[in-house]
C-alpha cells in the first residue's frame, strides 16, 4: 500500500482526536468554542500530524502511540496561524480560503482562541499519558526559543535585510521548530545522541527550512485562490523572505538542496521511510 492511502487513514485519526479534544460548539462560552472549531476544522493540509505518523512508521512505533502528539502539534500550529494573522502581526484577512478568525469573529476572540488551543494541546497530551519527553519537546518548540521566538524575530526583520544565516536562524524557529517537534516527538524518549533520533532531527531540520522557503515562494508565485491566503502579503508587509532577499531561482534551488539532504538522513532509519519521503516531496512540490 502506498503512503498516500495510509495518509487518508492518518488524517481521519487526527480529525477524530481533535474532535474529541475540542469542546462542542454548544459548550459555554459558545462563541469561543465555535471559534476553536473554526480555527481547526477549516481545510488545513495537516502536514505536521502526517509527519508524526510517518516518523512513527520510520521507527516502527504504532500509530495509536502517537495520536496525542499528532493532534497536539496541529492544535499549536492552528493557534500560531490565528495569532499570525492578527492586525498586530501579519494583518491578513484570509486563511485556508476563509475569512481569518479575527474577521469572522473579533480580535479578542482570536487572541483567546489561540490561548485556548495552545493550552488544550498540553491538556490533551497530559490526559493521554504522552511521554514527558514528548511534551517537553513540543513545549520547547512552541515557546520563545522556538515558534514564538521566531515570530518575534520575523516581525523585527520587517523592512530590514538580514544575512542568509540570520534569515535561516529565524526560519528554524518560526517554522522549523514545530516541524522538527512533529517528527522527533515519537522518538523523544530516546537519548539525544541516539542515531535514530539524530536521523529524524536531520531530516526534520532540512524539510522545515525548505517548508518556509516554499511558503515564501508561494506568496510570490501562487494565487490567493490556490494558497487560500492573500498572495503578496509578504511584499505588502516588507517581510524578509528568502526569494525577496536572494531571488526566486536561488530559493527554488536551495529548497531542492535541502530536500536532497533530508533523503540522506532517511537512510539511517530502521522502519519504512515511504511516508517521510512522500511528505518531503509534497513540501517542495506543493502549490498550496
Ligand atoms: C503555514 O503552514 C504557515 C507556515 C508555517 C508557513 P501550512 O502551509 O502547513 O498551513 P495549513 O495548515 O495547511 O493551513
Ligand atoms: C508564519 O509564517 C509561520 C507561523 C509561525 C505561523 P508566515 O507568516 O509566512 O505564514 P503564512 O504565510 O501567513 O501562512
Ligand atoms: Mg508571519
Ligand atoms: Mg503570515
Ligand atoms: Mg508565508
Amino acid at each position: 500500500m502506498h503512503f498516500s492511502d495510509r495518509a487518508n487513514e492518518y488524517s481521519a485519526r487526527v480529525e477524530s482526536t481533535l474532535d474529541l479534544w475540542i469542546p462542542a460548539n454548544s459548550v459555554e462560552p459558545e462563541s469561543l468554542h465555535r471559534a476553536l472549531r473554526y480555527a481547526v476544522f477549516n481545510g488545513g493540509k495537516r502536514i505536521r500530524p502526517l509527519l508524526t505518523y510517518a516518523a512513527a512508521e520510520a521507527i516502527e512505533t504504532a500509530a495509536e502511540d502517537v495520536d496525542p502528539m499528532a493532534a497536539a502539534v496541529e492544535l499549536i500550529h492552528c493557534y500560531s496561524l490565528v495569532h499570525d494573522d492578527l492586525p498586530a502581526m501579519d494583518d491578513d484577512d484570509l486563511r485556508r480560503g476563509k475569512p481569518t478568525l479575527h474577521k469572522a469573529f473579533d480580535e479578542a476572540t482570536a487572541i483567546l482562541a489561540g490561548d485556548a488551543l495552545l493550552t488544550l494541546a498540553f491538556e490533551g497530551m497530559g490526559r493521554a499519558d504522552a511521554p514527558a519527553a514528548a511534551i517537553v519537546e513540543l513545549a520547547r518548540a512552541a515557546g520563545s526559543s522556538g515558534m514564538v521566538g521566531g515570530q518575534a524575530i520575523d516581525l523585527a526583520f520587517e523592512a530590514t535585510r538580514p544575512t542568509r544565516d540570520s534569515l535561516e536562524a529565524m526560519f528554524r524557529k518560526k517554522t522549523g521548530a514545530l516541524i522538527r517537534a512533529a517528527v522527533v516527538m515519537p522518538a523523544a524518549h530516546r537519548r539525544p545522541d541516539d542515531p535514530v533520533r539524530q536521523a529524524l532531527v536531520d531530516y526534520s531540520e532540512a524539510i522545515g527550512l525548505a517548508f518556509q522557503i516554499v511558503d515564501d515562494l508561494l506568496d510570490i508565485e501562487g494565487s490567493t485562490e490556490e494558497i487560500g491566503k492573500p498572495a503578496g502579503s509578504d511584499r505588502d508587509n516588507d517581510k524578509a523572505t528568502w526569494p525577496a532577499l536572494f531571488g526566486v531561482d536561488t530559493a527554488r534551488g536551495h529548497a531542492g538542496e535541502l530536500i536532497a539532504a533530508a533523503w540522506t538522513a532517511l537512510e539511517r532509519l530502521p522502519g519504512s521511510t515511504d511516508g517521510l519521503r512522500w511528505l518531503g516531496e509534497r513540501i517542495v512540490r506543493r502549490t498550496s
